[in-house]
């Protein structure tokens, strides 16, 4: 992946918590794990909401409430020294477009606050609206920020 130059100043703004990792290989392994966290509570209410496991109201309701916690980690990571580590599928558009990222990034928290409130009714069809409110969100930032 192409290094891409970021204003340093600019970045020590945006990602002030970049600083906590002792490499940007480690940083890289640190999103993984959340975006991999995110991807299994996720599955869990999708596969309530397509009728793949029953739905449990309960279950559903915790599995949004660790999302809603989950979502906000791997933003810290996008330090500019994380865009040539090897193993990271994000493309070089996190870099050039953080704006927009970043707005993709609040976007699916704001639907996963949706989430846990339409979890927390205990109602099949609003956590069905949610889940598919909630993809949707995950899918606009992979699209544009994620190697296939
Ligand atoms: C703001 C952008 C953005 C949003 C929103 C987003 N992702 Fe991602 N996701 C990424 C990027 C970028 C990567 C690649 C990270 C890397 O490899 O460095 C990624 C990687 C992943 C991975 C692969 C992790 C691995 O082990 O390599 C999974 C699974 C995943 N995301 C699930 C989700 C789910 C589920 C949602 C919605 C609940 C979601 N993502 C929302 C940007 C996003």
């Amino acid at each position: 992946m192409k290094f891409l130059l970021v204003p340093l100043a600019a970045l020590a703004i945006a990602l002030p918590a970049q600083a906590q990792f002792k490499s940007p290989e480690d940083a890289v392994k640190y999103r993984k794990s959340a975006f991999t966290l995110m991807g299994s509570h996720f599955g869990r209410l999708a596969a309530m909401a397509q009728g793949k496991v029953p739905f449990d109201a309960k279950l559903a309701a915790e599995n949004a409430d660790v999302l809603a916690v989950v979502v906000k980690l791997p933003y810290s990571t996008f330090g500019e020294e994380t865009a040539t580590v090897a193993n990271s599928e994000a493309k070089p558009e996190v870099w050039k477009e953080m704006p927009a990222f970043k707005a993709a990034a609040e976007k699916l928290q704001g639907e996963v606050a949706k989430l846990q409130v339409a979890a927390k009714t205990g109602d099949l069809a609003q956590l069905k609206a949610a889940v598919g409110q909630t993809f949707q969100s995950c899918k606009a930032c992979h699209d544009k920020f994620k190697e296939k």
